[in-house]
């Protein structure tokens, strides 16, 4: 075969369309660097949420349901920190501030849940 066909033929094989044609490397990556396995977990984590994000959909699912599978968001939002912290070999700053902001972000909202749980208790 010509060397060019060669490559385009090569090119071709490796190109994943799909998860389950994905090459076996991609999936061995992913299972063997523990950085992957977590961005790959946010990754389809996420999945759900994008598909839901549409007025739509939130009427199907209802309010209730669809509040209670968008709250995966602060799973993947600390997967994915993770990930960045897991990922950097020597400095830490910027995976850090990442993490800094979204604690400070999660404190925010634990803070506005406590306040909701005892509305009384504040008035008081
Ligand atoms: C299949 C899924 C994923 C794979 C294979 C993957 C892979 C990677 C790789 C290789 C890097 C390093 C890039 C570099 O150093 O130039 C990276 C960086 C990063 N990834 Fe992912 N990732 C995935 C999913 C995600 C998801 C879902 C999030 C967010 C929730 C995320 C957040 C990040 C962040 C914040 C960085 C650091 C970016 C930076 O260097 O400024 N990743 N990822």
């Amino acid at each position: 075969m010509p060397k060019r066909a060669k490559r385009k033929a090569g090119e071709r094989g490796r190109r994943a369309t799909s998860p389950w044609q994905m090459p076996g490397k991609a999936w061995k990556d992913i299972a063997k660097r523990k950085f992957i396995t977590v961005g790959f977990a946010a990754f389809v984590l996420i999945i759900p949420l994008a598909v839901t994000s549409t007025d739509g959909m939130v009427k199907r699912l209802g309010f209730k349901r669809w509040k209670r599978l968008h709250r995966l968001v602060y799973l993947i939002a600390t997967l994915g920190v993770v990930h960045f912290v897991w990922r950097v070999k020597s400095d830490y700053r910027q995976p850090l501030a990442y993490a800094a902001v979204l604690a400070a972000l999660l404190l925010v909202r634990v803070i506005d849940a406590a306040r909701a749980r005892a509305p009384r208790e504040r008035q008081a």
